[in-house]
């Protein structure tokens, strides 16, 4: 059933509200999906959170090594009581941009899941230009938003995200709360030196309007 993987028992050692937090976040996101299309050994997921990409990615892959990085100092804390036992996974406070400027050109994919969204459009491109040095010259990016395709489940999906992280503080912000048309993606994409191989949306059977993008080093 989903949201049942065997990637969440890494967090069965967590507190209840943090394991429920992991089992619905992987219910209400179709991670597993992104995993599928990773290139290469060595991955990063920015924006990590507790983790729940990061121990898809990881477990049961011993030849992989797999990075998180979250600036929220909570989150990574959860993630290293959990996943942060795992040998192939290394876990950080900090920013892609500080992460790019101590291991540019080190990764073969970088995995970004529903962190734009919380940064104003405005700051995309450096954003994006961050994962883009972090790539060897033939890396892959993996990136899932939400998009605003003006349909009910956009609307859903912003109310909810605004009792998440201005409500409930569950989730730390950069200065914006806000789903954009999935063109302003595909410009940011190839302004900042990525080709997009495909984008595609991954709502069916979910309520939040789910897009993955793939797009390689240009
Ligand atoms: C909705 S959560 C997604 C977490 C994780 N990617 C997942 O899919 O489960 C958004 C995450 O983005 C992080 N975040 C917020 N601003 C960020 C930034 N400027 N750079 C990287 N991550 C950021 C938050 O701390 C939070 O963990």
């Amino acid at each position: 059933m989903r949201g049942f993987h065997p990637a969440l028992s890494a967090f069965d050692s967590l507190p209840l509200a943090e394991r429920l937090f992991v089992h619905a976040r992987l219910f209400s996101a179709p991670l597993e999906e992104l995993t599928r299309h990773v290139k290469g050994s060595r991955l990063v997921d920015i924006g990590c959170g507790h983790g729940v990409l990061v121990s898809l990615l990881a477990m049961g892959f011993p030849d992989r090594s797999v990075v998180g990085v979250d600036p929220d100092a909570r989150k990574i804390e959860w993630a290293k009581r959990s996943i942060g036992r795992f040998s192939n996974v290394r876990l950080e406070v900090g920013t892609v941009e500080q992460l790019a400027q101590r291991e540019a050109a080190q990764f073969d994919t970088v995995l970004v899941a529903d962190v734009l969204y919380l940064l104003p459009p405005a700051q995309w491109p450096a954003f994006l230009r961050a994962c883009r040095a972090l790539l060897t010259p033939h890396g892959r990016l993996v990136l899932k938003e939400a998009e605003n395709d003006g349909s009910w489940r956009a609307k859903k999906a912003l109310l909810q995200e605004q009792v998440m992280v201005r409500l409930l503080r569950r989730t730390h912000e950069s200065g914006a709360i806000g789903f954009e048309p999935r063109e302003t993606l595909h410009r940011a994409l190839e302004e900042t030196g990525f080709s997009l191989r495909e984008s595609v949306s991954l709502s069916h059977g979910y309520t939040t309007p789910h897009v993955l993008f793939v797009a390689d080093c240009a």
